[in-house]
C-alpha cells in the first residue's frame, strides 16, 4: 500500500468527487428517512494543504486553490465550498469529513480504511462522534460484513480506491453486485481515473452485462484522454442516483471545467444505462 491521499488532496479529481458527493447527499436528504453512508476507502478525513505531502506536489493549487474565492450560483457547489471554507485556511476536508459534516440526527456514517496509520488518524478525527464508525479493514470486504447498516433501508456507498492494483475495476464491479443484492434501493458512487478510455468503457460494459441499471457517468476531463501515462481527468459513476441528480451534476461539471481547465477541458454527464 504505497498510495497516500495527502499528496493529491484538493486536486481536480478531489474537487469533482467532493462537489458531486455533497450534491448527492443533499438530494438524498430530501427524504426524511435516515440515510446510512458507507465510505469504503476513506483516507484520513482531513488534509493540510501546507503540510509535507500536499506541499510537495502542490496539486491542490490547480484544484481547490482556483475555487476558494468564487461564489457560484449553483447551491450544491456553494454548499461544498462553504464546507471547505468552514474547515479554516489550508485545511481540506476529504470524503468522510464532508459526509460527517452533513449528517442529520437520523443519519450514520461508516468508514473503512486499510492503512493502519490513516485509519488511526481518521479514528482520532471522529472520536466522540457516535454517528460515525471507523473500521481498519478492507473496504470491498466491508460490503459483505457491514452492509446494509443495521436499522437502515436507505443508503449511499462511496467507493474510492487508489487504483494501485490492476484488478480494481474487477473488484468494484463485484462490490457493486454485492451491494445492490443486499440493498436494492441503495445508491452507489464510484470514483474512477480517466487516463485512457478503454478501461473505463470495459468497466461500464461489465456493469451493464451484470444487469445494473441507472448508470450515470459524470466526468471532468482536463484534456482528451490520449496519453495513458497522465491523469487526464476523472469521473464519478453513479448507480441509481436520486431524481434530478443529473441536472445538478451537469452544472457542477460545467463550472469545474471552466474554472479548472482550459479550452480543451470538458465536463460531461451521460446516462450509460437508463433507469
Ligand atoms: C483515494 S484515497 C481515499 C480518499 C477519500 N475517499 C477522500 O475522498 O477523501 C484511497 C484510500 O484507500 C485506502 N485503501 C487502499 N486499499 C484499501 C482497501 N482495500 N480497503 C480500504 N481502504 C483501502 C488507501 O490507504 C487510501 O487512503
Amino acid at each position: 500500500m504505497n498510495y497516500r491521499h495527502g499528496f493529491h488532496a484538493g486536486n481536480h479529481a478531489d474537487c469533482l468527487k467532493h462537489a458531486l458527493l455533497t450534491a448527492l447527499i443533499r438530494l438524498l436528504q430530501n427524504k426524511p428517512g435516515g440515510l446510512a453512508i458507507l465510505d469504503t476507502h476513506a483516507g484520513t478525513g482531513r488534509y493540510r494543504l501546507d503540510g509535507e505531502e500536499a506541499g510537495r506536489t502542490g496539486e491542490w493549487k490547480d484544484g481547490i486553490g482556483r475555487l476558494l474565492d468564487i461564489s457560484p450560483e449553483d447551491p450544491a457547489l456553494a454548499h461544498w465550498l462553504g464546507l471547505v471554507r468552514n474547515r479554516g485556511p489550508q485545511v481540506y476536508p476529504g470524503s468522510p469529513d464532508i459526509a460527517a459534516g452533513m449528517l442529520r440526527p437520523q443519519d450514520r456514517l461508516v468508514c473503512c480504511e486499510l492503512h493502519p496509520e490513516d485509519a488511526a488518524t481518521l479514528r482520532r478525527l471522529f472520536r466522540g462522534n457516535p454517528a460515525v464508525a471507523v473500521h481498519e479493514r478492507d473496504g470491498y470486504g466491508a460490503i459483505r460484513a457491514l452492509w446494509p447498516v443495521r436499522g437502515f433501508t436507505r443508503g449511499l456507498i462511496l467507493m474510492d480506491p487508489p487504483f494501485e492494483k490492476s484488478d480494481d475495476f474487477e473488484r468494484l464491479a463485484e462490490a457493486v453486485a454485492e451491494a445492490r443484492r443486499r440493498l436494492r434501493g441503495a445508491c452507489v458512487a464510484i470514483w474512477y481515473p480517466v487516463k485512457h478510455r478503454t478501461p473505463v468503457r470495459s468497466f461500464f460494459d461489465r456493469l451493464r452485462d451484470q444487469g445494473e441499471r441507472g448508470l450515470l457517468a459524470t466526468e471532468l476531463l482536463l484534456r482528451p484522454p490520449t496519453d495513458p501515462s497522465r491523469l487526464n481527468g476523472s469521473g464519478l459513476l453513479l448507480i441509481n442516483p436520486p431524481w434530478k441528480f443529473d441536472e445538478t451534476a451537469r452544472k457542477i461539471t460545467d463550472t469545474l471545467a471552466r474554472r479548472l481547465g482550459n479550452e480543451e477541458s470538458r465536463g460531461s454527464v451521460e446516462w450509460i444505462v437508463p433507469e
